[in-house]
């Protein structure tokens, strides 16, 4: 409670002290960020992707400016499992925030596999799962763009836990409602979306791509829109608990997110700007909520007017 304003919110079986939650890949394993901010104050911070081995990722050019946003292509460069629970752990242990464990795979089974082994560690509160992933048994297959995959990979990861299962949806399919109801469907407790939309960029001069995977993740206030739009589908078609991003620059972001229908939301791009605008985000949502005369953060989800 902040001047008697409730700002708890649960996400499923998920309590979190607040709805700010610092988003997968934008603030490494936490330590890369911790002088830079309070931890303490935010309700949650998704770790990097997390796959079962570690992982180079590409080749620079890796991330490149846009209009209004950001793309990346980092290619899911992180540690791998083992070296995490050894190296990241302890750390991660001692702050007073939750921590959500975000999970990428080239397989169904990997995904399990890693779930299988973090689910043993008391610091990981819930798993995130990346399926922006390829599935290199089937080709390379986008994993979050196959309705079956997404049924499957929800499945195992069920499975493999008891702790909250979170599926993060990709924006770049037709009809993300059906996915989410898949999720829900295998036992999903909640989704997040979205992660980031296809796109590219190319130097005018040297006629070449920017980034060295030619295409990349398009993130930051351009896609708000699109984000906010996905949350709204997936609101109005599928009863989940859902975690919005996508663009959240500010409390006012936030705040819009969470009437269409976010119980939770997710700051990523907005990091590398204002590595402080979680706090922010958090005191701005106390003093709108003490203004408005609303006592509980949690009562403005899906309280949109249409
Ligand atoms: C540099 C960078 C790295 C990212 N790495 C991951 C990742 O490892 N796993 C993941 O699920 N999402 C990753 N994302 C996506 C973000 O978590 C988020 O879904 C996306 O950026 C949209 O939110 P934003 O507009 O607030 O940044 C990354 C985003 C950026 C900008």
């Amino acid at each position: 409670m902040t001047n008697n304003i409730d700002l708890s919110v649960n996400i499923g079986s998920l309590k979190l002290k607040n709805p700010v939650i610092l988003a997968s890949g934008t603030v490494g394993y936490g330590n890369e960020i911790s002088n830079l901010t309070d931890l303490s104050k935010l309700g949650a911070i998704v770790t990097k992707s997390l796959s079962l081995k570690p992982r180079k990722g590409n080749p620079p050019q890796r991330i490149v400016e846009t209009a209004a946003g950001m793309l990346n292509a980092i290619g899911l460069a992180n540690i791998g499992v083992e070296e995490f629970i050894k190296e990241k752990i302890p750390f991660l242990s001692q702050l007073n925030t939750s921590i959500i464990c975000n999970i990428a795979a080239s397989s169904i089974d990997e995904y399990a596999e890693c779930v299988r082994i973090l689910t043993k560690e008391d610091t990981i509160k819930a798993f995130e799962i990346n399926i922006s992933c390829p599935n290199v048994k089937e080709g390379g297959l986008i994993f979050g763009h196959d309705i079956k995959a997404v049924a499957k990979v929800t499945e195992k990861v069920r499975a493999a836990t008891d702790k909250p299962v979170i599926i993060k949806l990709s924006p770049n399919v037709p009809d993300i409602a059906s996915y989410a109801r898949v999720v829900k469907e295998e036992g999903g407790d909640a989704v997040s979306a979205i992660n980031t939309l296809v796109g590219t960029s190319f130097n005018i001069y040297t006629r070449k791509p920017k980034l060295f995977n030619i295409t990349g993740g398009l993130s930051g206030p351009a896609i708000k829109p699109v984000a906010l739009a996905k949350v709204l589908e997936i609101k109005r078609n599928v009863d989940i608990p859902i975690i919005g991003l996508g663009g959240i620059m500010c409390w006012q972001d936030a705040v819009e997110f969470m009437i269409v229908g976010a119980s939770a939301v997710q700051l990523g791009t907005v990091n590398f700007i204002n590595p402080n605008a979680g706090v922010e985000i958090v005191n701005g949502l106390s003093d709108y909520l003490t203004k408005m005369s609303i006592d509980k953060v949690s009562s403005l989800t899906g309280t949109f007017v249409i």
